[in-house]
Formats: structure tokens, sequence, C-alpha cells
């Protein structure tokens, strides 16, 4: 295979806009396989949205489920608050960017069907955990139940208050890939105060069952806390639907908006049962009063926020928030689970181990390939100018929906080529 430079790219580009529609399906029969027959490639037209993000002219971006691409909006907007800072100086805070923070909260708050009272934010995922567990008074119900499959953050949250009394079970998945609501139903109980999970699992992109897990838990009187990191921004989530009690989620993966911003959502009845103890003036009830000798929380969720917030990610994220709340996320998903589709029955037509669902009804656009030494494969696919990562054992693609199936067949031809020349 050619190295894969710019000018191959763009014969990639020319090749795309000559295709029209290829392979897929978006609707699944409940098959253990992928859909075997093409069908009408959905939403083609967002492919509109690649002239807005420079990395799409260069490389074959399949990763979002590691960052996201930066587009001209979210650097149009990182200008912005540079050109705020230099033109208004400290003033900037009072008439623009608190205003911004809170512009960015309605919008979190639309994408996941919450109220902007819910939502707080936080510089990443595992500080908002932390603001939630420090904050969380388990009583006597001192069981918490997590997935072994989850992203190790949610359960360090625990791992370090073991000594003072939390009992910790994990859920184990049989295949490495799924975990049926009723392997978790096995371990909620009376005992159980919180049960904290993924909606998609980072290893293998399976998407778990949230509505279920949410009634097992209530029944036993136990909260639901969901990692929604791999989920939110490409596949639709509305929290007050699936009984969720607490969320956490951040803006650099498929929300596109970079690194240094996450989001809390606390269900509003539960605001005030939590008193987190990683506090600062920013959790403080009348915050500008600046009384040191007493402290009251905020009511609403913003109690669970500490100090002075990062404001160049704001301004990022807003801008790739406007993006997925103007495309909407349903399309997104309609999108992604063909893209997803289209890749796993290439992969399967080569006889590489597909390492996440086969039924696309329960899978996200997170493809695993079970491949030796998938770091090797990384940095080999990354000098072709095809951009993936991985996890120990395996290979991980994300397309999200500026992609295309011409960009799967351009890493399943160089992964061909790459495990040729190894003789595997
Ligand atoms: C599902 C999930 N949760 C949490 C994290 C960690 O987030 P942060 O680095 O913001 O703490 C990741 C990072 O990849 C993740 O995939």
């Amino acid at each position: 295979m050619q190295q894969r430079t710019s000018s191959s790219a763009s014969a990639g580009a020319r090749t795309r806009a000559k295709t029209s529609s290829t392979t897929g399906s978006t609707k699944r029969a409940a098959s253990p396989k992928t859909s075997s027959r093409p069908g009408r490639e959905p939403h083609r037209d967002l492919l509109k949205y690649r002239e807005e993000f420079p990395i799409l002219q260069h490389k074959t971006y399949l990763n979002s489920c590691s960052l996201g691409p930066l587009s001209l909006r979210s650097m149009a907007g990182m200008a912005r608050f540079q050109e705020y800072w230099n033109e208004h100086g400290a003033q900037a805070w009072y008439s623009i960017w608190l205003g911004e923070i809170a512009a960015v909260r309605e919008k979190v708050a639309r994408l996941i069907g919450a109220q902007p009272h819910e939502i707080a934010i936080a510089p990443n995922v595992s500080i908002a955990l932390s603001e939630i567990t420090s904050g969380l008074d388990l009583g006597d119900r001192n069981k918490v139940v997590l997935a072994e499959m989850d992203f190790p953050t949610l359960a360090y949250q625990w791992l370090v208050r073991k000594e003072s009394g939390v009992d910790i079970e994990f859920v184990r998945s049989e295949d490495g890939i799924t975990l049926p609501a009723e392997r978790f139903a096995a371990h909620i109980d009376d005992r159980t105060g919180l049960v904290a999970t993924s909606r998609v699992f980072f290893l293998s992109g399976y998407i778990q069952d949230i509505k279920t897990l949410a009634e097992t838990a209530h029944r036993n009187g136990s909260l639901l806390l969901v990692d929604d990191y791999q989920g939110t921004g490409q596949i639709p989530i509305d929290v007050k639907a699936l009984g969720i009690d607490f969320l956490v989620t951040g803006t650099l993966k498929w929300l596109m908006g970079g690194p240094g911003l996450a989001f809390i959502y606390v269900r509003e009845d539960l605001i005030p049962k939590l008193r987190p103890t990683v506090a600062g003036w920013f959790s403080a009830r009348d915050q500008f009063q600046f009384r040191t000798t007493d402290f009251e929380y905020k009511d609403t969720a913003s109690r669970l926020e500490a100090g002075t917030p990062a404001i160049a990610p704001i301004y990022t994220a807003s801008a790739s928030l406007d993006m997925i709340l103007e495309i909407g996320v349903e399309r997104i998903r309609e999108r992604t689970m063909f893209l997803a589709d289209d890749l796993v029955r290439r992969v399967q037509a080569k006889g590489w181990p597909v390492r996440s669902p086969l039924d696309g009804t329960q899978r996200s656009s997170i493809v695993m390939l079970g491949l030796d030494r998938p770091d090797e494969l990384v940095k080999a696919l990354s000098e072709r100018g095809i951009v993936v990562d991985y996890r120990p054992g395996l290979l991980r693609i994300s397309p999200h929906f500026y992609n295309t199936v011409e960009e799967n067949q351009i890493i399943v031809d160089a992964l061909d080529e790459l495990l040729r020349q190894r003789g595997s």
C-alpha cells in the first residue's frame, strides 16, 4: 500500500464525492450477525460538515471515542474568548463569561433531557465522579455495584474509600463484550446503596440496558449513577425517561469539544441530599458575599462546583454542542450505526475477530478488533494518515457522523496490508 499522503487523501475525497450509496443497513434484524444485505446509507448530507473539520482534510480520522476532532466553529469560539479577555479584562467575567457558562449548562441539559439547574460543570469526569461520591451518604446501604468492564476511574472512586467501610461488588461479563442487565440484578439487594456503571463500555462498545438497570436499582432502594462519557453525543439519551439519578459525561469525545470540561447531572430532588466535601466558593450560596465563617451549599447542582472554571473549554465546547444539537443525536445514531455495521461487515469478510457485539442494536460506534500487538498497528496506521487507537489486545475504531464507508475501506485495506506483512 502506498504511503497515505495529502494527495492520496484528496484522491480519497474525490472517490468519496463520486460514490453514491454503498453497503449497509440501518434496520437490523435480531440476528447475532450484523446485517447481511446492503441498505441505504443514511444522512449522507451530513458530510457537508466535513469542511468544518481541518483534520478530516488530511487524515482518515476514526478515533472520536478517544478525542473528537476540532471544528472551525470551536476554533472561532476559542478566538472569541481571547478577544473578550483582551477587550474587557476582568469585566468579561460578569458581562460575558458567566453567561456563556449558563448557556453551556442549558445546552447540555437539552441534550440529555435535564433542567439547567440539575447540571454542574467539572474539569474532567474523574473529578465529576469524586464530587458525587464525596457528597453521597450511603448510610447503612454501604454496597456499591459496578461492572468489571467499566472505565477504571469509576471504580477507583470507591476503591479509595474501601477502608471507610464501602463494600464493592464487580459484575463480570462472560464474554468480555456484553453484560445483560440480569447479571447486574443478581448483585443488587437491600444492602445496595448505589449502582454505578457506564451506558457504553469503552472496551467493547456494548450499550447497556440502562432503563432496566434503573428499575432494578430503584426496586431495591438503590440509586443509579451512569458514566455516559462514551454515549453522550453518539446515542440519544433522556435521563428522565431512563430513570437515571446521577450522570457524568464530558466534551472530549463524541461531543468534539476538547479537554477540560465535564458535566454532572443530579436528579432535582437529590440535589439537597448531596453534600460534597470537595467544596469551594463556587459551591456556596451567596458566593459573592464572601462570608468566611459559615458555609451553605447552593440549592442547585452547582454545589458540586468548587472553584473558578476554565473558560477556554467552555467556548470550544459551546460551539461543538451547537453542532451536535443542530444535527440531532438521533440522526447521528442512525448514521454511526450504519457506519459501524458496514465496518463490521468488511472486517468479518477478512476473517478478523470482532470483539464488539455483532447485533447492531447493542453496539455503539466503537468497533474493537482482537488483533495482536495493536500498538504497533496503531503506529503503522498513523504513518499512513489513519488515526485509531488501541487497548490491551484490541484495536479500536470509532466512526462518527462525518466518516464515510470509503474511509472504512481505507482502514480495512491498510490493515490487510499490515497483517499480510506480518504473515498473520
Ligand atoms: C467511559 C469513560 N469514563 C471516564 C473516562 C475518564 O475521563 P476523565 O479523564 O475526564 O476523568 C473515560 C476516558 O476515556 C471514559 O472512556
